[in-house]
């Protein structure tokens, strides 16, 4: 495991606990087990962009504990492959698509996105990824091997919270940085890159608005709840999640780190060699 992602192993181990189950109703309204910036509304609008049908294979990068890839498998009725490093995540999102009815639709596997994907060439036919690109080392090359594992035409939509915008200083570089390795980004970067790859641009999108709104409901709720946080994480824990939702929140509403949303079609016959 990529020792910097740790942040969210800790963190997912009290995922569908009552208590974070309470926060986030509290905190998103509609609670769809996301651990991102996404929302059900938003999601449900973006999923119409991947021209899903009950016969697609969707694979999740990033996929966390499964709350979006399962809501999208619920709406559309298509099978579903999560990716993700931490076990944590893994172990909640098989207990949750179970919960559902869903296990025979999900496939799940622990590893590691900046290696080289174990799945064969043009095994999917849309590819998503929710504000986890900016966790990883060479997004580039993984954008390769996204095109290579998409059947030609396939679809790549993901989120990235993490562009820069605006001046940020080290400090909250710093906050923000909390669950690990984070890059962020200059605008254009992510769009040259799916490029090289072998994508062809469909749509970018400004979704920074979805960050504000779950972030300020998170922490609203957060410290609604402050007493029995504390009692299951700690204090400094609690101090470390406050201190890095109020630079989200600070960021977004300067517009200085943008969260864009990406949706890009894999060129015929541009298959990258693995
Ligand atoms: C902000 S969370 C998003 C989770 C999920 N997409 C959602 O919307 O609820 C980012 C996820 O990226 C995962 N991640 C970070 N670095 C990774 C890596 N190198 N390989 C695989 N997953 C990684 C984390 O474990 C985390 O679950």
């Amino acid at each position: 495991m990529d020792p910097d992602a740790r942040g969210y192993d800790d963190f997912y181990r009290h995922f569908d606990s009552p208590l974070m189950q309470q926060i986030r109703r509290e905190a998103y309204g509609e609670d769809i087990g996301q651990h991102s910036w996404v929302t059900a509304e938003e999601l449900r609008a973006d999923v119409s962009l991947l021209e899903l049908s009950p016969s697609s294979r969707l694979l999740d990068l990033g996929c966390g504990p499964c709350g979006p890839l399962t809501f999208v498998i619920g709406l559309v009725g298509c099978q579903g492959t999560g990716a993700d490093v931490s076990r944590s995540a893994i172990a909640a999102g098989r207990a949750h698509a179970a919960s559902l009815g869903l296990a025979g639709s999900i496939a799940l596997h622990q590893l590691d996105l900046n290696e080289l994907l174990p799945f064969a060439s043009g095994a999917f036919d849309a590819v998503m990824s929710l504000d986890a690109v900016l966790h990883l080392r060479d997004r580039s090359s993984t954008f390769r091997e996204v095109a290579r594992v998409l059947a030609p035409g396939g679809r790549f939509l993901f989120t990235d919270a993490g562009v820069i915008t605006g001046p940020i200083s080290n400090v909250e570089a710093q906050s923000r940085a909390i669950h690990g390795y984070t890059q962020f980004v200059p605008p254009g970067f992510n769009e040259r890159a799916l490029e090289v790859a072998g994508f062809r641009l469909q749509k970018v999108e400004d979704q920074t608005a979805s960050a504000l709104k779950n972030a300020a409901g998170r922490l609203a709720a957060s410290l609604a709840h402050r007493a029995e946080l504390v009692a299951l994480e700690g204090a400094a824990s609690f101090e470390r999640q406050r201190s890095y939702l109020e630079v989200v929140i600070g960021l977004a509403r300067r517009g200085t780190l943008s969260r864009m949303m990406y949706l890009a079609e894999a060129e015929a016959g541009a298959r990258p060699p693995r």
